[in-house]
Parts: C-alpha cells; sequence; structure tokens
C-alpha cells in the first residue's frame, strides 16, 4: 500500500527519494508526490509536486526542476479517503503551505477533527483523512490555524463566529517541529506511518509511528526514513525499526528518538542481511517469474536446521513441549494467499495431529467471537506481516487468552513481534503483488508445525517423522523438474483459456484447497473471472455455468481421491468444458478427457500443494501476459494490506 521515504544530508534529495519510491512501487499505489525544501532567494520555502499514475511520471516532471534541496520527503498513495487525484496525493500541507506531511495509515476521527480544524479556520484541499495532520502540526507549532503571523486572530476569529467550544489551539506554538508532531499525535485515533518537514526547520525531518511501519537509518550521507527497508538498503544495512509510540528526529548531521513524553531513548538496531540482488530482477523479465522460479530454494532454506539430532526443532514457537501436547484446537488465521496456505494446513493437522482445525478469514474472525480457551492455538499467517485484518485478529485472540503462533516473511514485523513465537518463511524479499515463492514457504512451515504437533501428540513416531521431512525437501527438486519441463505444456493451456470470461478451478482433497489458490491467481493478475470449486460439489450448482469451450482447470493427481476426480471431469467433459489438467508424470490415461496437461512429478498426496501449485502461478503468468497485463502490479491491489 503506501508508501514514504525521506531524505536529509548533503547529497540531492531528489534523486534519493525517486530512487527510494521506485523501490517502494511493488507495494501497489495510484499517485506519488515529494515535498523539497526550496531555500533560493534565502527564504526556505517547501515546494510540493505531485502526480497521478506511476513514479516514472513524477520523475519526469522532477527532471525538469531545478532543485537543489538536500531535504525532503516523498509518498506513494494507495487510494482510502478519496480517489486517486493530484488534490489527494500526498504530500499534504498545512494552511500556509510552511509544513509538509506524508502519512500511512488512517485516521479514524478525521471527520471530527476536521470539522474542528475548519471551524478554527484551517482551509482543506483535499479529501484525505491524512490532511488534518499536516494542520494539527500547523497549530501545534504556530499556534494558530492560518501561520506564523496572522494565523491566531484567523483562529480566534472562527471560535466566536461559530460560536462552538473547539479545543484551544496551542497557542502561542511550541515552534519546535518534533514536539508538534508528538502534540498532533495525542490528538488522532488510528494508525499512523508520518514523516514531517517544516520550512521553519530546514533539513529536519520529524517521524512518528502507531501501527504503521517505520525504519530509520544512518548512511555516510545523511538521514533516511522510509516505511520499507528496501527504500534505503543502498545507503545502510543498520536500521532502527521504531516501535509504536516511539518518534525519530532526522538532521543532516544524526537522528534522535524520543517516546511519546520527548524523553530520549536508545533503539535497537537491525542488521539487514539480505542483499539488494535479492529484490531486483536479475535478468527475468519480470518479478512474478523470478519469484516463481525460486521456489526451490525457499523450500531447502526453510528446512535448514529443522532436523537436528534426528529431531524435529522448532525452537522459537515459544511453547515448550508440554504446552504444546495441552493444545486441543487450532485456528489459522490469514488473508488471501495465507488463508490458502492455512486450507492446506488443516489437511495436514487433522491428519497427522488429529487435533480440530479451523481456518478463517482474519477479516471475520476478528468480529466473530470464536471459542478460545488457553489450550487453543492460533497461528497467524502473513507474508508481509503488516496484514491490518491478521494483526487484529492476533491482538483478539491473544486477549481471549490463545497462544499466537506467527509465520511470515518478513523479520521484525509486526505479526512477528506481537505474536508468541514466530516460524520465518525464508522466502526474501518478495516483490511481486502476487504472492508465489511466500506461499510455499508457507505451506513448508505449516507442514512442519503440523508434523510437529503430530510428534508431540504420539500420533507419528520420529521415524515416520523423519521420513515425511525427507519426502517435504525432494519437493525442491520436484518444483525445478516443473520449471524445467513444463512450460510448452503451460503455455498450450494459457492459449487455451487467455480468451475465456471466466474459469472454474476444481479438485478434491487437497487439489480442493489447491484449486483456490489456482483461482486467487489468475482473477488477480489476469484480471479473468476465476472461481474455486470442491469437485464433487460442481453438480449442486458451478456445473450450470459449463457450455462449449468453457475452460476448467483441475488438479487430478494420483491421490485417493483421484477416480472421484476424474468422474466430476467426466461430467464437465461430457458439456464440452475445455479441460486442462494437472496430472501425476506417467498418467496417460488422464489425457482421454483433458485438453491440455500440465505434469508435476509423482509425490505424497499431503505434499501434493507444494509442487500443483506451481503449474497453475505459472499457467496465471501466461494468460496475465497474453491478455497484456501488468504481472508484478496488477491493478488495484497492494503488497501490504495495511489498512482494515
Ligand atoms: O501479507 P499477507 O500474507 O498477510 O497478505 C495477505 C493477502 O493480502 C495476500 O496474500 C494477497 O491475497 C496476495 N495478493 C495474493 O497473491
Amino acid at each position: 500500500m503506501c508508501g514514504i521515504v525521506g531524505y536529509t544530508g548533503d547529497e540531492l534529495a531528489k534523486d534519493i527519494l525517486i530512487n527510494g519510491l521506485k523501490r517502494l512501487e511493488y507495494r501497489g499505489y495510484d499517485s506519488a508526490g515529494v515535498a523539497l525544501e526550496d531555500a533560493t532567494g534565502g527564504v526556505t520555502r517547501i515546494d510540493v509536486i505531485r502526480r497521478v499514475g506511476k513514479v516514472a511520471g513524477l520523475e519526469s516532471e522532477l527532471a525538469g526542476v531545478d532543485a537543489a534541496a538536500t531535504c525532503g520527503i516523498g509518498h506513494t498513495r494507495w487510494a482510502t479517503h478519496g480517489r486517486p487525484s493530484m488534490a489527494n496525493a500526498h504530500p499534504h500541507t498545512s494552511c500556509d503551505g510552511r509544513i509538509a506531511i506524508v502519512h500511512n495509515g488512517i485516521i479514524e476521527n478525521f471527520a471530527e477533527l476536521r470539522e474542528e480544524l475548519a471551524q478554527r479556520g484551517h482551509t482543506f484541499t483535499s479529501d484525505t483523512d491524512t490532511e488534518v495532520f499536516a494542520h494539527l502540526i500547523e497549530e501545534a507549532y504556530y499556534g494558530c490555524a492560518t501561520g506564523p503571523v496572522a494565523g491566531a486572530a484567523a483562529g480566534a476569529a472562527a471560535d466566536m463566529a461559530s460560536g462552538q467550544a473547539t479545543s484551544a489551539p496551542a497557542a502561542p506554538g511550541c515552534h519546535d517541529l518534533m514536539a508538534a508532531v508528538r502534540e498532533a499525535c495525542t490528538r488522532v485515533v488510528g494508525a499512523y506511518g508520518l514523516a514531517a518537514v517544516c520550512a521553519d526547520e530546514p533539513g529536519v525531518i520529524a517521524v512518528a509511528r502507531k501501527d504503521s511501519p517505520i525504519v530509520i537509518g544512518r548512511g555516510a550521507r545523511g538521514s533516511y526514513v522510509a516505511s520499507d527497508v528496501i527504500a534505503l538498503i543502498d545507503a545502510t544495512r543498520d536500521v532502527v525499526v521504531l516501535e509504536d509510540g516511539q518518534f525519530a528526529r532526522l538532521a543532516p548531521e544524526g537522528i534522535t528518538y524520543t517516546d511519546a513524553e520527548g524523553a530520549p531513548i536508545e533503539p535497537t538496531v537491525t542488521h539487514i542481511d539480505w542483499d539488494i540482488d535479492m529484490a531486483e530482477k536479475g535478468g527475468y523479465p519480470d518479478f512474478m517469474l523470478k519469484e516463481i522460479c525460486e521456489q526451490p530454494r525457499v523450500v531447502r532454506d526453510t528446512l535448514v536446521g529443522r532436523m537436528t539430532g534426528g529431531e524435529l526443532s522448532i525452537d522459537e514457537l515459544g511453547l515448550s513441549l508440554e504446552e504444546l501436547n495441552l493444545i486441543d484446537r487450532v485456528y489459522v488465521i490469514a488473508c488471501g494467499t495465507s488463508y490458502h496456505a492455512g486450507l492446506i494446513a488443516k489437511n495436514l493437522i487433522e491428519m497427522w495431529a488429529r487435533i480440530p482445525c479451523e481456518v478463517e478469514a482474519a477479516s471475520e474472525f476478528r468480529y466473530r467471537n470464536p471459542i478460545i480457551t488457553p489450550s487453543t492455538l492460533v497461528v497467524a499467517v502473513s507474508q508481509s506481516g503488516e496484514t491490518a485484518d491478521t494483526l487484529a485478529a492476533i491482538r483478539d485472540a491473544r486477549i481471549k487468552g490463545a497462544k499466537v503462533f506467527g509465520i511470515t516473511n518478513v523479520v521484525g514485523s509486526p505479526v512477528a513481534r506481537e505474536s508468541d513465537g514466530v516460524i520465518y518463511t525464508k522466502a526474501n524479499k518478495e516483490i511481486a503483488v502476487a504472492s508465489t515463492k511466500s506461499f510455499i514457504g508457507q505451506v513448508v512451515s505449516l507442514t512442519l508445525l503440523a508434523l510437529l504437533l503430530a510428534q508431540v501428540k504420539y500420533r507419528l513416531t520420529v521415524g515416520q517423522v523423519r521420513m515425511l521431512f525427507r519426502e517435504l525437501g525432494d519437493t525442491a527438486e520436484q518444483i525445478q523438474w516443473i520449471l524445467d519441463t513444463q512450460k510448452d505444456a503451460i503455455h498450450e493451456a494459457a492459449l487455451a483459456c487467455k480468451d475465456a470470461r471466466s474459469a472454474l478451478f476444481v479438485g478434491r482433497g487437497m487439489g480442493a484447497a489447491i484449486a483456490n489458490e489456482g483461482a486467487l491467481k489468475l482473477k488477480e493478475i489476469s484480471y479473468l473471472h476465476a472461481e474455486a470449486y470442491a469437485a464433487g460439489e460442481m453438480k449442486h450448482g458451478p456445473i450450470a455455468l459449463i457450455d462449449p469451450g468453457f475452460p476448467v482447470i483441475a488438479i487430478a493427481t494420483k491421490s485417493p481421491v483421484y477416480d472421484k476426480t476424474v468422474s466430476n471431469l467426466k461430467e464437465c467433459e461430457a458439456r464440452g468444458a475445455k479441460i486442462v489438467v494437472v496430472a501425476t508424470e506417467g498418467d496417460e490415461d488422464i489425457a482421454q478427457i483433458a485438453d491440455h496437461v500440465i505434469y508435476i512429478p509423482p509425490v505424497r498426496d499431503t505434499f501434493s500443494a507444494i509442487t500443483a501449485t506451481v503449474p497453475l502461478q505459472l499457467l496465471a503468468r501466461e494468460v496475465a501476459l497474453m491478455r497484456g497485463c501488468d504481472v508484478d502490479q496488477p491493478r488495484n491491489l497492494a503488497k501490504s494490506v495495511t489498512v482494515e
């Protein structure tokens, strides 16, 4: 979703901001802008330049601007309050334009604040919730509504004219940007990652955080802030992940950190050990393909160190073996692709550990009253570790007494920090909006958890766990085989689907869970409507959709329900469906009903999700490319969904 960058130092800020914003593009956005200090003529002003659309457009506009600024802030906006437009793009400014801010998150009480501020004479120029922040900071700084000179009187006049009680502005103003930001934050209910500059404090960026990520770093040529480490990793690998309620004041010569009262604090420095190459395309035409091709490595890396002395271990669980043994119910809570990883986990946990497991969309879980006891384990799955609904569900589950275990790809992310224990999926930075490699990392991690629960509950012997662990590791080579051999088959299948208006993904057992992920991938990147159904449910409704040429994409690998799935496909064939099947290598018979067959190597059914998902990812990508879609940045979607 939205992205923040900021820089103050001795280099040209505009280049650093544009490069940072480009790095944040993957998160999804619809407009972009920067605020740069402008000291021409000896008086500092703030110049704001904004554009709807891509950062490249903003870059072209800035190319024509002679901006010598060495301090500035930038933003990519994903619209929540107000449509994508120049006026709604960030940065937003105070009435007199001397303060500019960029903000990620949502201000829940913005309507009340806006009304109150308007009564005191503030003028609003956007539909955003963010803009109230700029005016609150302005009042705290100048003690007035309209600027350092004329404002106090105007504000007071507005109060008297309206005859309404309004909160008193912070007259006569603190004239300290950091203090003004702190004060503004006391008025705001909601989530924010915020960076502010002020023409009256050249070179200073004031930063605040609550429930929206902010990272800060000090490089050789200045101080940097961003909402994602990827935007400042060129400058430094040692970063401070700001905690909720912490503030930072960035200046060219250094950074100071304070708490909500303004008392100095010593921040924790985190070293980033992944390389920027991992976040670049590395010769692939798009991030999605690169990330799909990284999946064998993800399987291997996620398993490293898990079998020590012949025993499966997940030390980061934060739960003793005795506590694990007491678990009698598991909830997996997640959204989107992560939710689909949960559907696969349900099969494994119930089959191996015999513990009832429910999978719930975090957005639903948080507003239900689920049955939670101290022996309930809640497993929160989130690639980004930032998803607002998943975080809210974690908090709710913990208040109700559950142990919460996080599975995430991002070290130090809110999901990691707010869970009792965490497994990292070792996918490394995932850039394409459509999750691929992190899904595989999630399924492998959840499989480990299922094996551990089964071992602790004595449902599987140590020997059985060891054998299954070995087979789990074999899926890395099996994925590689698919990548190496099935390209043409996938291309042919994509040609058969690309002009359809809709497609059905079907399967049974594990295949039904995989079908969900196949359908989501196709719709999110190709904009082709797709739905997943348990194949046995087809005749209860969806089969009515099928007419000649309608694509049915089936997962029919060799499994205990293979014959049943084939019967369901025959019913589709009889109605003229165009059938694409993901089948097990060596299954020649399937070609009798399938128009296109994509093979995966023989694999135990319990691990088929890891391999059978790969051709579906590739199929979605091929179809999207054939339809002229941007596979890395699909419309309307954001990589991290940090709002409800
Ligand atoms: O970061 P998370 O795993 O919590 O994100 C959840 C979903 O927003 C995410 O999986 C989304 O569905 C992806 N675009 C799927 O490719």
